[in-house]
Protein backbone atom coordinates (compact mmCIF):
# COMPACT_ATOMS: atom_id res chain seq x y z
CA UNK A 1 0.00 0.00 0.00
CA UNK A 2 1.40 3.59 -0.70
CA UNK A 3 2.24 5.39 2.55
CA UNK A 4 1.78 8.98 3.52
CA UNK A 5 3.67 10.60 6.11
CA UNK A 6 2.10 13.79 7.52
CA UNK A 7 3.71 16.25 10.23
CA UNK A 8 1.39 17.62 12.77
CA UNK A 9 -1.40 14.65 12.20
CA UNK A 10 -2.56 14.85 16.07
CA UNK A 11 -4.73 17.70 14.86
CA UNK A 12 -6.44 20.23 12.94
CA UNK A 13 -5.44 19.96 9.25
CA UNK A 14 -2.96 16.97 9.75
CA UNK A 15 -5.61 14.89 11.42
CA UNK A 16 -8.07 15.55 8.68
CA UNK A 17 -5.36 14.41 6.30
CA UNK A 18 -4.53 11.68 8.22
CA UNK A 19 -8.62 10.75 8.19
CA UNK A 20 -8.93 11.26 4.38
CA UNK A 21 -5.83 9.25 3.22
CA UNK A 22 -6.71 6.45 5.59
CA UNK A 23 -10.04 6.08 4.09
CA UNK A 24 -8.53 6.81 0.64
CA UNK A 25 -6.51 3.25 1.31
CA UNK A 26 -2.88 4.28 2.49
CA UNK A 27 -0.82 3.33 5.15
CA UNK A 28 -0.26 6.30 7.30
CA UNK A 29 3.01 7.75 8.97
CA UNK A 30 1.99 10.49 12.13
CA UNK A 31 4.53 12.66 13.53
CA UNK A 32 3.32 14.98 17.01
CA UNK A 33 5.20 16.00 20.29
CA UNK A 34 1.93 14.31 21.68
CA UNK A 35 2.16 10.49 21.95
CA UNK A 36 -0.74 9.40 23.73
CA UNK A 37 -3.04 11.60 21.06
CA UNK A 38 -0.93 10.05 18.01
CA UNK A 39 -1.49 6.75 19.23
CA UNK A 40 -5.32 6.94 19.66
CA UNK A 41 -5.52 8.50 16.01
CA UNK A 42 -3.18 5.29 15.24
CA UNK A 43 -5.92 2.76 16.72
CA UNK A 44 -8.80 4.63 14.97
CA UNK A 45 -7.59 4.70 11.56
CA UNK A 46 -6.38 0.43 12.05
CA UNK A 47 -9.85 -0.13 13.30
CA UNK A 48 -11.85 2.07 11.20
CA UNK A 49 -10.10 1.89 7.84
CA UNK A 50 -7.52 -1.39 7.98
CA UNK A 51 -4.66 0.89 7.75
CA UNK A 52 -1.27 0.23 8.68
CA UNK A 53 -0.07 3.18 11.06
CA UNK A 54 3.01 3.72 12.47
CA UNK A 55 3.47 6.81 14.78
CA UNK A 56 6.52 8.81 15.54
CA UNK A 57 6.81 11.16 18.81
CA UNK A 58 8.86 13.58 17.98
CA UNK A 59 9.18 17.30 18.69
CA UNK A 60 10.28 19.55 15.13
CA UNK A 61 11.61 22.24 16.77
CA UNK A 62 14.94 19.69 17.91
CA UNK A 63 17.95 18.16 16.42
CA UNK A 64 16.54 14.65 17.57
CA UNK A 65 13.24 15.14 16.23
CA UNK A 66 14.30 16.58 13.03
CA UNK A 67 16.70 13.51 12.34
CA UNK A 68 14.15 10.89 13.11
CA UNK A 69 11.90 12.36 10.97
CA UNK A 70 14.41 12.46 8.29
CA UNK A 71 15.52 8.72 9.37
CA UNK A 72 12.26 7.67 8.36
CA UNK A 73 11.85 9.43 4.92
CA UNK A 74 15.00 8.32 3.77
CA UNK A 75 13.26 4.62 4.47
CA UNK A 76 10.55 5.75 1.25
CA UNK A 77 7.12 7.36 1.28
CA UNK A 78 4.86 8.24 -1.37
CA UNK A 79 3.36 11.28 -0.07
CA UNK A 80 4.83 13.78 2.58
CA UNK A 81 2.75 15.84 4.02
CA UNK A 82 4.59 18.74 5.75
CA UNK A 83 2.00 20.58 8.14
CA UNK A 84 3.25 20.77 11.78
CA UNK A 85 3.35 24.38 12.68
CA UNK A 86 1.88 27.06 14.84
CA UNK A 87 1.02 31.01 15.23
CA UNK A 88 2.61 33.57 17.76
CA UNK A 89 0.68 36.36 19.31
CA UNK A 90 1.78 39.75 18.88
CA UNK A 91 3.84 41.97 16.43
CA UNK A 92 7.53 41.59 15.61
CA UNK A 93 9.16 42.60 18.79
CA UNK A 94 6.52 41.36 20.84
CA UNK A 95 7.83 37.69 20.65
CA UNK A 96 10.96 37.14 22.46
CA UNK A 97 13.43 36.47 19.08
CA UNK A 98 13.94 33.08 20.73
CA UNK A 99 10.18 32.01 19.88
CA UNK A 100 10.86 33.43 16.37
CA UNK A 101 13.96 31.50 15.49
CA UNK A 102 11.91 28.14 16.51
CA UNK A 103 8.96 29.24 14.41
CA UNK A 104 11.48 29.69 11.04
CA UNK A 105 13.06 26.38 12.55
CA UNK A 106 9.77 24.29 12.54
CA UNK A 107 7.71 26.61 9.15
CA UNK A 108 11.59 26.60 6.94
CA UNK A 109 14.11 24.01 8.33
CA UNK A 110 11.85 21.46 8.91
CA UNK A 111 10.23 21.53 5.70
CA UNK A 112 13.57 21.69 3.37
CA UNK A 113 15.21 19.11 5.32
CA UNK A 114 11.85 16.51 5.23
CA UNK A 115 11.47 17.95 1.65
CA UNK A 116 15.30 16.89 0.92
CA UNK A 117 15.23 13.53 2.49
CA UNK A 118 11.62 12.12 0.86
CA UNK A 119 12.46 13.58 -2.38
CA UNK A 120 15.03 11.07 -4.03
CA UNK A 121 13.24 8.16 -3.26
CA UNK A 122 10.46 9.34 -4.85
CA UNK A 123 12.50 10.85 -8.25
CA UNK A 124 13.98 7.09 -8.18
CA UNK A 125 10.80 5.71 -8.36
CA UNK A 126 9.08 8.14 -10.54
CA UNK A 127 6.29 8.12 -8.42
CA UNK A 128 5.42 10.45 -5.12
CA UNK A 129 4.43 14.00 -3.77
CA UNK A 130 4.96 16.88 -1.07
CA UNK A 131 2.40 18.60 0.25
CA UNK A 132 4.08 22.14 1.88
CA UNK A 133 1.11 23.58 4.09
CA UNK A 134 1.68 27.21 3.96
CA UNK A 135 -1.00 29.99 4.47
CA UNK A 136 -2.19 32.95 2.36
CA UNK A 137 -0.67 34.90 5.11
CA UNK A 138 2.20 33.94 2.52
CA UNK A 139 0.44 36.38 -0.14
CA UNK A 140 0.24 39.62 2.58
CA UNK A 141 3.51 40.91 4.46
CA UNK A 142 2.35 40.08 7.59
CA UNK A 143 5.89 39.64 10.55
CA UNK A 144 7.70 36.30 11.00
CA UNK A 145 4.55 34.17 10.28
CA UNK A 146 3.64 35.23 7.23
CA UNK A 147 7.27 35.70 5.62
CA UNK A 148 7.75 31.74 6.78
CA UNK A 149 4.82 30.98 4.57
CA UNK A 150 5.97 32.89 1.72
CA UNK A 151 9.42 30.67 2.06
CA UNK A 152 7.15 27.97 1.85
CA UNK A 153 4.88 28.97 -0.98
CA UNK A 154 8.47 30.07 -2.61
CA UNK A 155 10.54 26.88 -1.45
CA UNK A 156 7.83 24.73 -3.02
CA UNK A 157 7.28 26.30 -6.43
CA UNK A 158 11.08 26.74 -6.86
CA UNK A 159 11.63 22.64 -6.09
CA UNK A 160 8.56 21.48 -8.38
CA UNK A 161 10.71 23.82 -11.08
CA UNK A 162 13.73 21.74 -10.36
CA UNK A 163 11.92 18.19 -10.20
CA UNK A 164 10.73 19.40 -14.31
CA UNK A 165 14.16 20.38 -15.52
CA UNK A 166 16.06 17.08 -13.77
CA UNK A 167 12.90 15.35 -15.76
CA UNK A 168 11.51 13.47 -12.36
CA UNK A 169 8.41 12.32 -13.86
CA UNK A 170 5.60 11.28 -11.40
CA UNK A 171 6.59 13.34 -8.72
CA UNK A 172 4.99 16.57 -7.84
CA UNK A 173 5.78 19.51 -5.04
CA UNK A 174 2.54 21.76 -4.19
CA UNK A 175 2.28 24.49 -1.86
CA UNK A 176 -1.48 24.41 0.12
CA UNK A 177 -2.14 27.94 1.38
CA UNK A 178 -5.32 27.98 3.74
CA UNK A 179 -6.98 30.99 5.19
CA UNK A 180 -8.88 30.95 8.45
CA UNK A 181 -9.00 26.74 8.88
CA UNK A 182 -11.25 25.98 12.64
CA UNK A 183 -8.75 24.03 14.80
CA UNK A 184 -6.51 24.29 17.41
CA UNK A 185 -4.12 26.52 16.13
CA UNK A 186 -5.39 30.23 17.14
CA UNK A 187 -6.69 28.47 20.46
CA UNK A 188 -2.85 27.24 20.96
CA UNK A 189 -2.03 30.94 20.69
CA UNK A 190 -4.01 31.99 23.16
CA UNK A 191 -5.11 34.55 19.65
CA UNK A 192 -9.22 35.93 19.82
CA UNK A 193 -10.69 35.03 16.59
CA UNK A 194 -14.18 36.32 17.73
CA UNK A 195 -14.00 39.26 15.02
CA UNK A 196 -13.80 36.91 12.05
CA UNK A 197 -16.96 36.87 10.04
CA UNK A 198 -18.37 33.08 9.67
CA UNK A 199 -17.94 33.16 5.75
CA UNK A 200 -14.06 33.64 6.27
CA UNK A 201 -13.73 30.18 8.08
CA UNK A 202 -13.09 27.22 6.47
CA UNK A 203 -13.03 23.55 8.07
CA UNK A 204 -10.33 21.48 7.66
CA UNK A 205 -11.38 18.80 5.85
CA UNK A 206 -12.91 20.73 3.09
CA UNK A 207 -9.16 22.49 2.81
CA UNK A 208 -8.19 18.47 2.47
CA UNK A 209 -10.36 18.09 -0.03
CA UNK A 210 -9.58 20.78 -2.03
CA UNK A 211 -5.80 20.81 -1.95
CA UNK A 212 -5.61 17.08 -2.58
CA UNK A 213 -8.23 17.63 -5.85
CA UNK A 214 -5.58 20.17 -6.82
CA UNK A 215 -2.27 18.10 -6.49
CA UNK A 216 -4.12 15.26 -8.55
CA UNK A 217 -4.77 18.83 -10.78
CA UNK A 218 -1.09 19.70 -11.22
CA UNK A 219 -2.17 22.73 -9.24
CA UNK A 220 1.43 24.13 -8.04
CA UNK A 221 -0.09 26.33 -5.28
CA UNK A 222 -3.38 25.63 -3.91
CA UNK A 223 -5.99 28.38 -2.42
CA UNK A 224 -8.52 26.07 -0.90
CA UNK A 225 -12.55 28.45 -1.18
CA UNK A 226 -13.71 31.16 -3.38
CA UNK A 227 -13.49 33.59 -0.15
CA UNK A 228 -9.61 33.09 -0.25
CA UNK A 229 -8.68 32.93 -4.01
CA UNK A 230 -10.87 36.22 -4.81
CA UNK A 231 -8.39 37.60 -1.83
CA UNK A 232 -5.40 36.31 -3.13
CA UNK A 233 -6.06 37.93 -6.76
CA UNK A 234 -7.04 40.83 -5.38
CA UNK A 235 -3.94 40.96 -3.25
CA UNK A 236 -2.10 40.84 -6.54
CA UNK A 237 -3.70 43.49 -8.08
CA UNK A 238 -2.53 46.12 -5.12
CA UNK A 239 0.98 47.22 -4.48
CA UNK A 240 2.65 44.90 -1.81
CA UNK A 241 3.05 48.02 0.60
CA UNK A 242 -0.75 48.67 0.15
CA UNK A 243 -1.67 44.73 0.62
CA UNK A 244 0.57 44.51 3.59
CA UNK A 245 -0.54 48.12 5.27
CA UNK A 246 -4.21 46.35 5.50
CA UNK A 247 -3.32 43.37 6.55
CA UNK A 248 -1.00 44.58 9.36
CA UNK A 249 -4.48 46.41 10.42
CA UNK A 250 -6.47 44.14 10.50
CA UNK A 251 -3.89 41.59 12.35
CA UNK A 252 -4.74 44.12 15.11
CA UNK A 253 -8.10 42.77 15.52
CA UNK A 254 -7.19 39.27 16.08
CA UNK A 255 -4.50 39.72 19.39
N1 LIG B 1 -5.79 27.06 11.23
C1 LIG B 1 -5.55 28.05 10.39
O1 LIG B 1 -6.29 29.05 10.34
C2 LIG B 1 -4.40 27.94 9.42
C3 LIG B 1 -4.39 28.82 8.33
C4 LIG B 1 -3.37 28.76 7.41
C5 LIG B 1 -2.35 27.84 7.57
N2 LIG B 1 -2.34 27.01 8.65
C6 LIG B 1 -1.22 26.07 8.78
O2 LIG B 1 -1.73 24.75 8.85
C7 LIG B 1 -0.79 23.92 9.55
C8 LIG B 1 -1.55 23.08 10.57
O3 LIG B 1 -2.14 23.95 11.52
P1 LIG B 1 -3.55 23.64 12.20
O4 LIG B 1 -4.43 24.79 11.90
O5 LIG B 1 -4.01 22.29 11.88
O6 LIG B 1 -3.11 23.79 13.73
P2 LIG B 1 -3.33 22.83 15.02
O7 LIG B 1 -4.71 22.32 15.06
O8 LIG B 1 -2.80 23.63 16.16
O9 LIG B 1 -2.34 21.62 14.72
C9 LIG B 1 -0.95 21.83 14.65
C10 LIG B 1 -0.25 20.49 14.54
O10 LIG B 1 1.18 20.74 14.45
C11 LIG B 1 1.84 19.95 15.42
N3 LIG B 1 3.05 20.64 15.88
C12 LIG B 1 3.19 21.93 16.27
N4 LIG B 1 4.45 22.18 16.63
C13 LIG B 1 5.13 21.01 16.47
C14 LIG B 1 6.48 20.61 16.71
N5 LIG B 1 7.38 21.46 17.24
N6 LIG B 1 6.85 19.34 16.45
C15 LIG B 1 5.93 18.46 15.95
N7 LIG B 1 4.64 18.76 15.71
C16 LIG B 1 4.25 20.03 15.98
C17 LIG B 1 0.81 19.74 16.54
O11 LIG B 1 1.02 18.51 17.18
P3 LIG B 1 1.52 18.30 18.73
O12 LIG B 1 0.94 19.36 19.57
O13 LIG B 1 1.10 16.88 19.04
O14 LIG B 1 2.98 18.40 18.57
C18 LIG B 1 -0.49 19.61 15.74
O15 LIG B 1 -0.66 18.28 15.31
C19 LIG B 1 0.25 24.86 10.14
O16 LIG B 1 1.41 24.81 9.36
C20 LIG B 1 -0.41 26.24 10.04
O17 LIG B 1 0.56 27.27 9.91
C21 LIG B 1 -3.36 27.03 9.58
Amino acid sequence: MPTAFITGATAGIGAAFARRLAADGMDLGLLGRDATRLEKAARDHRARYGSTVETLPADLATDDGIAAAERRLADGVDLLINNAGFAQKGRFLDVPVEDELVMLRVHCEVVLRLTYAALPGMIERSRGAVVNVASVAAFFSRGTYGASKAWVVGFSQGVEQDIRVRGGRGVRVMALCPGFVHTEFHQRANMDMSGVPEFMWLDADSVVRDGLRDLRRGVPVSVPGAQYKTLVGLGKLVPRTLAGRISARTGRRYK
